[in-house]
């Protein structure tokens, strides 16, 4: 795997997290994989790869998403670099859904680990997770089948899906945001506001905003190309000028945030909108069922 050189990732962060990483299980699992043949599956002639995703480089490794290394090394390497738990962590965002979804659409949802969560929590309801990379939806697909999770994977841009405006109950982005310029995540959040039925949720999960600014040393341990400009801005001031409403950030172990906001017909009390209700946080042993979407070399 090609990786970046001369980063604090490059120099220290990767070697530490090879010794850690099932190197030997990643190999196996990827030599198992006609890449090409299951890539086309998904891959949409019509789906324009735009010049801001194609040149990024995903936490240093060479060609971003647009290869099958990144599908491949995404869960090992994720599951420490979001801290202190991955699971507790895509747990937050289950946790604040405030909607009884029948439909919820996950938004640049990479191997789909917060994706397989969401259906979990809502068995009943239709899933769909959307990505760029064929090849991240090969690797989800995989995931969604060896838990036994009826989801569909579609190929396509997350600023413009294609898909039917108010059709979605839920609408969900985890780890997307800093990876795109703010002009995208403006052009998504208002693709959101479409796609959701009045009275549906969008959840933004994603690094603290907060936390990049003061801390300016976490901005250069991983490259991301769009960081500083994720860093600067606010997710929260950017869906209420979108058009959402009742829009709350709060922290998640400090170097995450989650941000909720609701789609309202103007002037609508949101908090008293039939189809919102407070969602039952799962208990923490209740996470034992599902212990880590972390990658599994068996799978
Ligand atoms: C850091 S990963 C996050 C994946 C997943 N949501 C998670 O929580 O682990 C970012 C994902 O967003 C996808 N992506 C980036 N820009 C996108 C866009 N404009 N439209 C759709 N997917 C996009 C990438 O291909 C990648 O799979």
């Amino acid at each position: 795997m090609a990786v970046a050189e001369n980063t604090i990732w490059e120099r220290f962060l990767f070697p530490v997290l090879g010794l850690l990483i099932d190197q030997e299980g990643l190999r196996h699992y990827g030599e198992s994989v006609d890449w090409d043949k299951e890539s086309d599956r998904f891959r949409r002639d019509d789906v324009v790869i735009p010049a801001y995703y194609s040149s990024q480089d995903f936490h240093g490794i060479s060609g971003g998403y647009l290869n099958y290394n990144a599908a491949i090394t995404y869960d090992p390497i994720t599951q420490y670099v979001t801290p202190p738990n991955e699971t507790w962590v895509r747990q937050e965002l289950i946790d604040a859904i405030q909607v009884k979804p029948r439909r919820i659409l996950d938004l640049g949802c990479g191997t789909a680990s917060t994706t397989l969560m969401l259906k979990q929590a809502f068995p009943q309801a239709e899933v769909i997770g959307l990505d760029l990379s064929p090849y991240m939806l090969v690797r989800a697909a995989h995931k969604a089948e060896s838990a036994g999770l009826g989801i569909k994977f579609i190929h396509g841009q997350a600023e413009a899906t294609g898909l039917s405006a108010n059709n979605f109950d839920l609408v969900t982005a985890s780890l997307l945001f800093h990876e795109i310029p703010v002009s995208i995540s403006q052009t998504i959040l208002q693709e959101s506001l479409r796609l959701l039925r009045v009275g549906g949720q969008l959840l933004v999960l994603d690094g603290n905003q907060r936390a990049l600014r003061q801390l300016e040393f976490l901005n250069d341990i991983f490259v991301e190309p769009y960081i500083r400009e994720y860093g600067a801005g606010s997710v929260d001031t950017e869906m209420g000028v979108a058009g959402f409403r009742a829009v709350h950030t709060k922290d998640v172990w400090w170097v995450h945030q989650l941000t909720s906001g609701i789609k309202a017909i103007s002037g609508l009390d949101v908090t008293n909108h039939s189809n919102i209700r407070q969602y039952e946080p799962t208990a923490q042993e209740d996470l034992q069922i599902f212990p880590s979407p972390a990658f599994d070399s068996k799978a």
